[in-house]
């Protein structure tokens, strides 16, 4: 087989490029290891930033997205009993996030791909880049017995974190930062009303907690566990009890429970690999880096990424202008960087660390006693939390 970009991963970074480049007029192929259905099984994360949005509207998959997808102008922090709201809207100039999740955004990119026959390979084995170095980068996979092999100009490693393109990278080249936190979150979504209209994040001492929502009837509430914690350890009920615990007793008493219908853990780490490109390889997303959920970061740090990678190619197959791959590390670190710090920033914020001290905590309170004081500091977690520019 032949193709212009080949796109190892068939995430939202992967499906999303393929599907702007192909509007272009570029050729691309996107390579799958799991099976559709599975891909679309997995619950993640539900706030897109305006800018993320944006290009889900380019790539012209934005539709249901607007229909269904609910503008968030602000949400809560609740600490010492009371809740504090953060005006997005205000402090950002006017800006907002989408309420959207992941797995029905996954959905639109899927269904606009089979739209415009693109070719999407699932169930792809054992799938491996070669020759990154040279001008003639290939792709191998296994299906059954077979292997095929896909030549092309450029390679993206579209693969999460456990993939295998930035392995691909040799180990002199490749640096790593990483740091990972001493808990996770336990996740439930349920068939109920929201507790709240808008996002509430609470910091309380017995540990952090998040009340979120996919719609008007489904809701998504997350709480901070040791990592020693396994999803059995938690039944329903004892999850709806430490979840009220955490929240001001106003929003508790009126929390709608009911039986989860996912129900799991989560870790939480911030991860970095630089550099981002290495010969005709492009890592992007998940491949090239992790945030802890605190900041709704994920996703978003994927987009810049893929926004820069679309420009890039767009350049070259139309104008032979190579600039933009030249320095797309550069460019593409810089803005995943911001994002690292903010998202940590908000797990430091609103997390309760085993091995804190006295001190620690006290730093905590006066960060969110600053917070709340200073329209500076507002202004600050609004732009990052409805997004930097690209
Ligand atoms: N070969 C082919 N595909 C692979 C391989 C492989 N060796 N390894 C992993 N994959 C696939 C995974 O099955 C997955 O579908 O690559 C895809 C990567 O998708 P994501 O993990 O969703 O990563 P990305 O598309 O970058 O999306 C980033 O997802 O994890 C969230 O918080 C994250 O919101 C962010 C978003
Ligand atoms: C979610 O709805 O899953 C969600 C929302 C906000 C976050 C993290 C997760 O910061």
């Amino acid at each position: 087989m032949k193709t212009s970009v080949c796109i190892i991963g068939g995430g939202p970074s992967g499906l999303m490029l393929s599907q702007l480049l192909h509007l272009k007029g570029i050729d691309t192929v996107v390579l799958e290891r799991q099976s559709r259905e599975y891909v679309l099984g997995r619950i993640r994360a539900g706030v897109l930033e305006h800018g993320f949005a944006e290009l889900m509207r380019e790539a012209q998959c934005g539709e249901r997205m607007d229909r269904e997808g609910e503008i968030h102008e602000g949400f809560f922090i609740a600490h010492d009993g009371r809740m504090d709201r953060v005006d997005l809207h205000k402090y950002s100039g006017g800006s907002s996030v989408v309420v959207y999740g992941q797995t029905e955004l996954t959905r639109d990119l899927y269904d606009a791909r089979d739209r415009m026959k693109g070719i999407v390979i699932h169930n792809a084995e054992d799938v491996q880049p070669h020759e990154l170095t040279s001008k003639t980068p290939y792709v191998t996979y296994r299906k059954g017995d077979e292997i095929v092999r896909i030549d092309c100009d450029y390679v993206i490693g579209a693969d999460g974190f456990h993939g295998v393109s930035r392995k691909a990278i040799p180990k002199n080249v490749l640096r790593e930062y990483e740091k990972v936190y001493p808990f996770g979150w336990l996740g439930v979504l349920s068939r109920t009303k929201p507790v709240s209209p808008e996002l509430i994040y609470a910091r309380h001492e017995r540990g952090f907690a998040l009340c979120s929502l996919r719609s008007q009837v489904l809701s998504r509430y997350y709480i901070q566990v040791p990592l020693s914690d396994k999803v059995e350890d938690w039944s329903d009920e004892a999850f709806w009890a430490e979840l009220k615990r955490r929240l001001p007793a106003e929003v508790g008493a009126r929390m709608i429970t009911g039986a989860s219908i996912e129900k799991s853990i989560a870790p939480l780490r911030s991860f970095v690999a630089e550099p981002m490109r290495w010969g005709n390889l492009f890592l992007a997303g998940d491949a090239a880096h992790i945030v802890p959920p605190t900041g709704a970061r994920g996703l978003n740090s994927a987009a810049s990424d893929i926004y820069y990678l679309y420009h890039a190619m767009v350049a070259h197959y139309q104008r032979g202008d190579d600039s933009g791959l030249e320095g797309y590390s550069a460019k593409a670190l810089a803005r995943v960087w911001k994002a690292q710090r903010f998202s940590w920033w908000m797990t430091m914020l609103l997390h309760t660390f085993p091995d804190s001290i006295e001190y620690d905590r006290k730093l905590q309170d006066t960060d969110l006693a600053y917070l709340f004081s200073s329209e500076a500091a507002q202004r600050s977690l609004a732009e990052n939390y409805v997004g930097l520019p690209f």
